[in-house]
């Protein structure tokens, strides 16, 4: 059956090769067309209306701060009776790539082109504007793109999920570490450092609003505080409690530089005030 077919196909190869080049010379213009070079002469001018129709020029997205990338599609007609060449397209930073067919690139009249364009978010919050010029051989233009970062909406467990979790932990404290309760605690956690390691990995427990009464408010600690009481928290948690042993030496998520990187700002954040301040 398959044999059967592949010898079909292959037939029709063999007719199809036996059939274009003999079409092709009986046309010579085929041999002589003039290789096509590119003029940049008007590379750096304005590019003038009425060339390349685009759906926008302006583009915005909404995204969650922690999102990966932002990305964008334009499309554009060449409405000129001439072929219209892109020359290049350069992102105004190094954050942001652009996907198009090898340039020069051109376009035949009333054909059209499109460019994907991602920029990565990592680290980055609030309103962002990028742009990237866009240089054809009739001129170029500066295609923009907003991207509106808006902070991860907080994510609340119901009841019966509370206290399952409390179950799970309280038989086997790495649990949170594991399975469906990663897609939650290990949120955005890989490769994040200082306060927004914080926010993830911490402040999900200890930052809640409606926490449970067993986890700490880390930032009125009675007990003196120092980088190092932080990394042996973090390092082993607390065995018999719900605070997890963070190190991977541990089992945990963290590595030594995420560790260290995240004592460091708690020390900051929450200077010992056990030591500078006599309990009242
Ligand atoms: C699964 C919830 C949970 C997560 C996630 C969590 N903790 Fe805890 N943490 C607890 C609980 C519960 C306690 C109280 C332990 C006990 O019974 O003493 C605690 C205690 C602590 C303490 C001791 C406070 C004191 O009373 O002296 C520190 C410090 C601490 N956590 C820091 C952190 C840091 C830093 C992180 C992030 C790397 C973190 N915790 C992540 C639940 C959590
Ligand atoms: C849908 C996201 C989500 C999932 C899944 C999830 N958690 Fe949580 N967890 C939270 C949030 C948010 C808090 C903070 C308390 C709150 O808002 O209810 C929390 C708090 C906790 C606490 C501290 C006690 C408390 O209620 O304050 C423990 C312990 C815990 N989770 C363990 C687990 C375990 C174990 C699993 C898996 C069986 C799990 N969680 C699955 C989001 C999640």
């Amino acid at each position: 059956m398959k044999l059967h077919r592949n010898f079909f196909a292959a037939a029709i190869l063999i007719f199809a090769a036996g059939v274009i080049p003999a079409a092709a010379q009986t046309s010579n213009t085929v041999a002589s067309a003039p290789v096509y070079v590119p003029d940049s002469t008007h590379e750096n001018d304005p590019l003038p209306d009425g060339v390349l129709a685009f759906d926008a020029t302006l583009k915005s997205v909404d995204a969650f701060e922690g999102s990966d990338f932002a990305r964008f599609t334009f499309s554009f007609t060449n409405i000129t009776p001439d072929i219209v060449t892109i020359l290049n397209v350069h992102p105004s930073c190094g954050c942001t790539t652009a996907e198009l067919p090898p340039v020069p690139w051109s376009l035949a009249p009333g054909t059209n082109g499109e460019i994907k364009l991602s920029v990565n978010l990592a680290g980055k919050q609030g309103t962002l504007f990028k742009t990237v010029n866009f240089a054809t051989d009739k001129g170029k233009r500066d295609l923009m793109l907003r991207i509106n970062l808006t902070p991860q909406p907080v994510v609340k467990m119901t009841e019966a999920e509370k206290a399952a979790g409390i179950a799970a932990a309280k038989v086997d404290r790495q649990a949170v570490f594991k399975g469906d309760c990663a897609t939650c605690h290990l949120k955005n956690v890989p490769g994040k450092f200082s306060q927004e390691l914080f926010k993830n990995a911490c402040g999900i427990c200890h930052e809640a609003e409606n926490r449970a009464t067993m986890v700490p408010d880390l930032a009125k600690l009675k007990v003196p505080t120092n980088e190092e009481f932080w990394r042996t928290w973090i390092t082993y948690g607390k065995p018999g409690s719900l605070m997890p042993a963070f190190a991977q030496s541990q089992g945990g998520p963290l590595n030594d530089l995420q560790i260290a990187s995240l004592a460091q700002y708690l020390n900051a954040v929450h200077p010992s005030s056990a030591t500078n301040e006599p309990a009242k």
